[in-house]
């Protein structure tokens, strides 16, 4: 896995990434469908990767390339309260105190713990792929004595969670690079309660002013489209500052 810097602070990367993203807008951005390569399944084929992607291609927009856990510090960083937001888009969601919230790529935990303090007789299912922020996430829970958070180890195509357990899935920067968004999605609907939900936050891919790089932006329409697919219906999305909540219910 690479290390993804997602921030880009100079006028020049700026002006670029601008760039970039009018053209992703124009449908120019990807390569001739002469370059399509087999797929690994129906829903999957393959192109010449892009500087932030994998190649691999679903429901028209190409998978970015995960975080790698040396870019953990970025998930840290300390003006990330103001960018983001995250206590905004945390009250949105109107957890019960009671509430079972799956993080799905949980990262380092910077949601999760948050979330871990609205749910005080619930719990935190802290999932991510990378066993090296699993090893995080367990010296945190430790260090700061917390009792209603656990991670797991999921994998690229299953976040390890039992049918019907959760209240509510959570992915927040993460859904963009799952490498099996279909399966991942069809596993996560199957472990909501029957009036469980899905949100999803991500920057906003309609906003050529949101600086970050283009297959780590995903627009409104693609989102319920990919959400549909797996059979959860759009209820409502919320504005923060650079990104969208978007929330979906099961059925
Ligand atoms: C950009 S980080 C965001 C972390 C966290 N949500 C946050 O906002 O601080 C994305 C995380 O998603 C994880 N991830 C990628 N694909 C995944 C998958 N299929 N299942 C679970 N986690 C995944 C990565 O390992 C990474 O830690």
């Amino acid at each position: 896995m690479k290390i993804l810097s997602v921030r880009f602070p100079t006028f020049l990367q700026r002006f670029l990434l601008l760039g970039i993203g009018c053209l992703g807008l124009l449908g120019m951005a990807h390569a001739p469908s002469a370059l399509a390569l087999i797929a690994d399944s129906s829903v999957y084929s393959y192109r010449r990767p892009s500087f932030d992607g994998i190649g691999k291609q679903y429901m028209g927009r190409e998978i970015a390339e995960v975080m790698g856990h040396q870019g953990a510090s970025w998930l840290e960083r300390s003006d990330r309260t103001t960018e983001e937001q995250p206590q905004k888009m945390l009250a949105a969601l109107h957890l019960a105190p009671t509430d079972t919230v799956a993080e799905i790529g949980a990262g380092t935990g910077y949601i999760s713990l948050q979330a871990a303090a609205l749910v005080p007789q619930g719990q935190v299912l802290a999932v991510d792929i990378q066993p090296e922020m699993i090893e995080l996430l367990n010296s945190r829970i430790k260090s700061l004595r917390i009792s209603n958070m656990t991670p797991i180890l999921g994998t690229e195509q299953s976040p390890n969670l039992s049918p019907g357990s959760i209240d509510l899935a959570l992915m927040v920067d993460a859904y963009h690079e799952f490498n099996f968004p279909r399966e991942m999605m069809a596993a996560i609907a199957q472990a909501l309660k029957p009036m469980g939900r899905v949100a999803l936050v991500e920057y906003r891919g309609e906003d050529p002013f949101v600086f970050i790089k283009p297959h780590h932006k995903m627009t409104q329409a693609q989102v319920r489209q990919e959400m549909e697919a797996v059979g959860l219906t759009w209820q409502e999305t919320q504005a923060l500052p650079q990104q969208h909540l978007m929330i979906f219910a099961k059925g």
